[in-house]
């Protein structure tokens, strides 16, 4: 089973062993990780999943789509390159090791 790690503002690291199809939000609110708030449940209507991915692994994900893309011109924080929502990536085994940064904060 891949595994998804998430990284706090503060460094920590919290691993989570992720189910192939299983999207970074929510695994992060049924495994306790905070940070992800993820309010609209996955409808692309909230950006408050945001997270900055590890370089590495950007190429391995699917494209940004037009309505995540408008989305995360409202982050709470700065949207830089390698910013995605976690509601709209699902894991792979391609993705295992999935490295992800929190940002400050969500909302
Ligand atoms: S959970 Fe709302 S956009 Fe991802």
């Amino acid at each position: 089973m891949p595994k998804v790690i998430y990284q706090s503002p503060d460094g920590a690291r919290t691993e989570i062993d992720a189910p192939v199809g299983a999207t970074v939000r929510n695994l992060a609110l049924a495994n306790g990780v905070d940070g992800i708030v993820g309010e609209c449940g996955g409808e692309l209507m909230c950006a408050s999943c945001h997270v900055y991915v590890d370089e590495q692994f950007l190429e391995r994900l699917p494209p940004v789509q037009e309505e995540e893309d408008e989305m995360l011109e409202s982050t709470a924080c700065e949207r830089l390159s390698n910013s995605r929502l976690s509601c709209q990536i699902k894991m792979t085994d391609e993705l295992d090791g999935l490295l992800v940064r929190l940002p400050e904060e969500q909302l």
